[in-house]
């Protein structure tokens, strides 16, 4: 699914030459390395704050907290994503209101969000929380029109998405703040457990650097309860030697993905959805947008079985995500059922994400297509 030696085997001198700086600098917590990765990344994203942190989990937290989500406020989001997309929203005491996905894109739908804010709040909605689902943004032209209309903050779970574009606008500069994971199976990735905050506000981003230590801004004298959610140094050191080579590594998913395209058509596979009946239903690429293909997913019939078959032949794939997260055992006190949201749940028992990866070469991605094709024929 996915081989991370690849990457590291012609990046191994530099990595161990960061690696050994912060050895001898000996800034293990935050310092040098990891403002230098800060910085270095604000300009990439094109965005005034970057504060690292300790993984993807606590940048949504530390973006939730610092934009005052808190107990008697809610925030709507996405049934179709990683769990820290809701227990996140939990750990701050809020309350998440989920929304239904666009059945194309996999992304919260925003007509499905529109009505959940015309409709009763039982708790007011504070913000918005749109997921850059398989690293392509949630339709941003439509979450500002809510925002603005509906006086909301926009967070941005940009976990997936580092590089990913809306209208010429990286994820990161697209929200009032965003988080990001570098989870070693991201598109840009750590060494170990590491994440980013992104925003333009000043004050937000102060808040932030106040929150990630345990709500000081002197030391030892705490205004407010944060907690240890700082990034350490050789993360730092390792993200800010990958970051030079990102906008390739993108470039290179980018060529992959349409090699599947090309693929799957070539093998009269290809059928246009949105769900599948014989064939497999291709990812599709919102026009405007920058889709990072942080992973390649397809919708496929009998998709267990074919995960299965696929398995038998050592040919890695992966579902994200097999239970929709109002189904989730966590998070039943949420009230909502089977049926609550149905696009959520079919995507959950079609979605199949194939290896996509820089150095994935085109003799992988066909075996990877002719064993689909024998599956299906
Ligand atoms: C959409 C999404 N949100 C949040 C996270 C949490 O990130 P982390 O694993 O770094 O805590 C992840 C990654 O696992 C993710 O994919």
């Amino acid at each position: 699914m996915l081989d991370l030696r690849r990457q590291y085997s012609p990046l191994r001198r530099e990595l161990l030459d960061a690696v050994g700086h912060v050895l001898e600098t000996q800034q293990f917590i935050l310092g040098e390395p990891v403002a230098a990765f800060e910085k270095a990344a604000a300009a990439q994203l094109g965005v005034a704050h970057t504060l690292g942190c300790s993984s993807g989990t606590d940048a949504l937290w530390l973006a939730l907290a610092a934009a005052g989500i808190g107990p008697s406020t809610a925030v709507v989001t996405t049934p179709f994503s990683f769990f820290a997309s809701v227990s996140s929203i939990l750990r701050v005491g809020a309350t998440p209101v989920l929304a239904d996905i666009e059945p194309a894109t996999f992304n919260l739908d925003p007509n499905a969000v529109e009505a959940v804010l015309k409709g009763p709040q039982k708790i007011p909605v504070r913000a918005l929380l749109p997921v850059h689902l398989y690293g392509q943004c949630a339709d941003w032209n439509a979450f500002s029109r809510l925002g603005e209309a509906h006086g909301l903050k926009l967070i941005e779970d940009a976990a997936q998405a580092w590089g990913a574009e809306w209208d010429g606008v990286k994820a990161g500069a697209l929200g009032d703040i965003a988080a990001f994971s570098f989870y070693p199976t991201k598109n840009l990735s750590a060494a170990g457990d590491a994440g980013m905050i992104t925003t333009n506000s000043d004050e937000l981003a102060e808040r932030v650097k106040m929150l990630r230590q345990h709500g000081m801004r002197r030391r030892y004298y705490h205004d407010e309860l944060g907690w240890n959610a700082r990034m350490d140094g050789f993360q730092g050191a390792i993200l800010n030697v990958k970051l030079k080579y990102i906008a390739a590594w993108n470039h290179a998913r980018h060529t992959a993905a349409r090699r599947y395209h090309a693929l799957f058509h070539a093998a009269g596979l290809a059928e246009a959805g949105p769900y599948p009946a014989h064939g497999v239903v291709l990812p599709h690429e919102v026009p405007g947008s920058r889709h990072v293909w942080h992973q390649y997913v397809i919708r496929a019939p009998r998709r267990d079985q074919l995960r299965e078959f696929l398995t038998a032949r050592k040919i890695g794939s992966e579902i994200f995500y097999p239970v929709p997260l109002h189904l989730q055992e966590a998070l039943q006190g949420l009230g909502y059922a089977e049926g609550s949201f149905p696009q959520a749940e079919r995507a959950a028992r079609e979605v199949l994400a194939l290896p996509i990866f820089p150095e994935l070469r085109e003799d992988e991605q066909q075996t990877v297509v002719n064993a689909i094709a024998e599956f299906l024929n």
